[in-house]
């Protein structure tokens, strides 16, 4: 399903700042070589997640699924003097291209790229985190919030993406198992007092979670 008309599409990208040099490096890399190149953040997404970042200063950034690298960057650009962004990624082929790409960029000391799988990791990550991305396997969300919930500072945010599916979370009864598992986290945040909570309708939606 295309969720976003695709004029609104073009014209939001015109009339917001271009992506710069290393991060189109990394978009057109991925476009070009990767056959799952739709999984990349992309322009607007990215801006924005640049945006909220700057706005948020965090000392600490959590990033659950980093690909090719993409959203770290843009999450790194609003790091504190002495901040630090944690990224996990399971594959070692997309962990290698990241590491490639971070090694080139002005973050390279500030980003902490772990390979393996973020259920493990997690766990054993001693930090208090500002903010955190949750992007990887989608029947893992639940348990991603579950895990990370505790080692969140008060009034610090979790972001979720792909809180739409394709569209197929807002159906009645989805089929496919990765649209159940997104419409019952939906429904898990969604029920939970102890947050409050916003769907931005950015790409294929992103849940913007803060802890009260
Ligand atoms: C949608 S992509 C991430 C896109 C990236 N955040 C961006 O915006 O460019 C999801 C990534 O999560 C990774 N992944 C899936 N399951 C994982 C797990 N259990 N632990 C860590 N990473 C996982 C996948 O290998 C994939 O690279």
């Amino acid at each position: 399903m295309e969720l976003i008309n695709p004029l609104v599409q073009d014209y939001a990208e015109k009339f917001s700042s271009a992506e710069d040099a290393l991060l189109k490096e990394v978009n057109d890399f991925t476009t070009q070589n990767h056959p799952e190149h739709q999984m990349l953040s992309g322009h607007l997404q990215g801006k924005f997640l640049e945006m909220a970042s700057m706005m948020i200063r965090p000392r600490r950034v959590l990033e659950i699924g980093t690909f090719t690298g993409y959203s770290a960057l843009c999450l790194a650009k609003g790091l504190t003097d002495d901040g630090l962004l944690h990224t996990i990624e399971l594959r070692q082929n997309d962990a290698a291209t990241a590491k490639g790409f971070f090694n080139r960029s002005v973050y390279k000391e500030k980003i902490i790229l772990h390979t393996g799988d973020a259920k493990k990791i997690v766990s054993i990550l001693n930090e208090t985190f500002d903010l955190v991305f949750i992007d990887a396997d989608k029947s893992g969300y639940i348990e991603y919030f579950n895990l990370i919930f505790p080692k969140l500072r008060k009034n610090g945010f979790i972001f979720a993406d792909n809180i739409f599916f394709h569209g197929q979370a807002i159906e009645t009864e989805p089929t496919g198992k990765n649209a159940k598992a997104i419409k019952a986290f939906n429904e898990f945040v969604n029920s939970r007092t102890d947050i409050e909570k916003l769907i931005l309708t950015l790409r294929d939606g992103l849940y913007l979670i803060r802890k009260k």
